[in-house]
């Protein structure tokens, strides 16, 4: 097994050059997107389809609507953090993991787009498997990748615009550490992933100081109804799920 990663989304773009047919691409946005995507699936949401832009949202809806099926169907994402407003709608969910309670998302369909973490997810459609992880739901994940044995795994840090984003790296250090702890079959390293490795072994005795410190954490803290998400998003393993993004775009709960 090798573990590759991409620590920023400047090297999205180049997925679609490459094979990926052998690869399991593990997306991080740990700030939200990926969080929020777990908890909604962990509160009973059938599935979550990712897109990249507010129109792709808008247009996927509004196919629903005309199927007559747009009661189990929400509208969520945001841009700078916030809730979408476009088209004439207000998207019914922003993306803060704790607005995705089972009394809101249960049984329901949620299309989202958001800055960065559905368009890291889309980057890596042709991928043989892609997962969608977060801190959340890290050892459920390292448990998948460990049964299923694959060739490549690529760890994919969505990162803040067109930035890093530090939080993305830790959660990728952080399975790594996971991956790696296996004697029998120890994997390969990039030197990203190994990048990453030492920032989380760094990080790891006091994680809430460090992701506080970061760019997209101190944009979330000062904005007083989002800044419970960071300390939500930073719990390790609540949610003993996986979450699969399959051949129809649909992130699903395995
Ligand atoms: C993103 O996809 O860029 C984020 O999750 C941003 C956010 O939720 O604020």
């Amino acid at each position: 097994m090798k573990i590759e990663t991409i620590l920023t989304p400047a090297e999205l773009p180049a997925l679609a050059q490459r094979d990926l047919r052998a690869t399991a691409c593990v997306v991080f946005d740990v700030l939200r997107a990926t969080s929020t995507f777990v908890t909604a699936l962990h509160h009973g949401a059938k599935a979550i389809i990712p897109v990249s832009e507010i129109a792709e949202a808008l247009a996927f809806w509004k196919s629903e609507v005309g199927s007559q099926k747009s009661e189990v169907v929400l509208l969520a994402g945001e841009r700078n953090g916030v809730r979408i407003s476009a088209g004439g709608l207000d998207f019914d969910l922003g993306n803060s993991p704790r607005e995705f309670t089972p009394e809101i998302v249960r049984g329901k369909t949620i299309v989202s787009t958001t800055t960065n973490g559905t368009r890291a997810l889309r980057a890596c459609a042709n991928a043989e498997t892609v997962l969608a992880a977060s801190f959340l739901n890290l050892a459920a994940t390292a448990d998948f990748l460990r049964r299923k044995n694959f060739e490549t795994i690529l760890l994919v840090c969505a990162g803040t615009g067109e930035n890093t984003a530090l939080e993305d790296v830790l959660a990728a250090g952080a399975l790594t550490e996971l991956l790696a702890a296996r004697e029998d079959a120890r994997p390969t390293i990039s030197d990203a992933t190994e990048i990453a490795r030492q920032a989380w072994l760094e990080a790891k005795p006091d994680l809430s100081a460090e992701v506080g410190n970061a760019e997209n954490a101190r944009r979330l803290l000062a904005i007083p109804e989002l800044r419970g998400d960071v300390a939500f998003c930073l719990q390790r393993d609540i949610f003993p799920l996986v979450a699969k993004m399959d051949a129809d775009g649909a992130i699903r709960k395995i």
